[in-house]
């Protein structure tokens, strides 16, 4: 089977939309919308029309755009049926493990609340990648603004138990910050300083800072090793929970 194309479209100061096209199937996916423009301006640069859009969130950052390339494109708009009172009008409703397919693909929807409640992320196992919007990011995972600290963990748990070659897209570029950030935790971490120096270089080719794989992430992004004894040895919590360390973890983020 032909590979999915991915291509990254910077939106707003540091969002992230992304275009999927098959081009056996002469299919083209959205997944989020934050700004109209500049998703516009790279489909017609590639003459595609929109077929489907995908909604991580209901944020106004991920779907100000929804509505202006619905008008152009008449997509099917895909989201969370748990949440659709607040998302754009919905087209396929999706709850969590529902399959779809795109094109010649399918992909799966995986409930993942914690940054919002009706949070979800698109999975594709043929093409091992995973669109996470704002749960689980480039070493980081999103603010917990609806759900509980427990909801967010889990979530994030899902996320770790994809194969470890899947490669991580989420909603922003928050990479520098974030790993600013995990080397306080973890200085002496040295997967974590190879991919902060990586980190320099993509930012300074401009390049996105998306599509590191989960092997990646779980050697080096603190909200997924709270489990691990190095990130509690370095918090002082050896006796404490998974959870708690985590819900540390993000309280220590939160203020950094
Ligand atoms: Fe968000």
């Amino acid at each position: 089977m032909m590979s999915l194309k991915i291509i990254v479209v910077p939106c707003l100061a540091d969002n992230y939309a992304y275009i999927i096209h098959d081009k056996l199937a002469n299919k083209t996916t959205l997944v989020d919308a934050p700004d109209f423009d500049p998703i516009q301006q790279e489909l017609e640069k590639k003459k595609w029309v929109l077929d489907n859009i995908l909604i991580t969130h209901h944020h106004e950052d991920h779907i100000a755009g929804v509505a202006e390339l619905s008008k152009l494109h008449n997509p099917k708009v895909f989201g969370a049926e748990s949440d659709k009172c607040r998302l754009p009008r919905l087209d396929v409703s999706l709850s969590d493990r529902d399959k779809f397919s795109i094109g010649n693909h399918i992909f799966k929807c995986i409930d993942v609340p914690g940054h919002t409640l009706g949070h979800v992320a698109f999975y594709c196992a043929s093409e091992n990648i995973v669109f996470t919007g704002d749960s689980l990011m480039t070493l980081g995972c999103g603010r917990i603004f609806e759900g509980t600290a427990l909801q967010m963990f889990e979530s994030l748990d899902q996320l770790k138990k994809l194969p470890e070659i899947t490669k991580v897209f989420s909603g922003h570029e928050y990479a520098r910050q974030n790993a600013k950030f995990s080397l306080t935790v973890e200085p002496d971490n040295s997967f974590l300083i190879e991919q902060a120096k990586q980190i320099e270089i993509n930012l300074g080719l401009k390049l996105p800072n998306v599509g590191f794989s989960l092997l990646t992430e779980k050697r080096t992004n603190p909200f997924l090793r709270a489990d691990t004894n190095e990130i509690k040895v370095a918090l002082g919590l050896e006796d404490r929970s998974d959870l708690d360390t985590f819900t540390t973890l993000r309280k220590m983020k939160d203020e950094f």
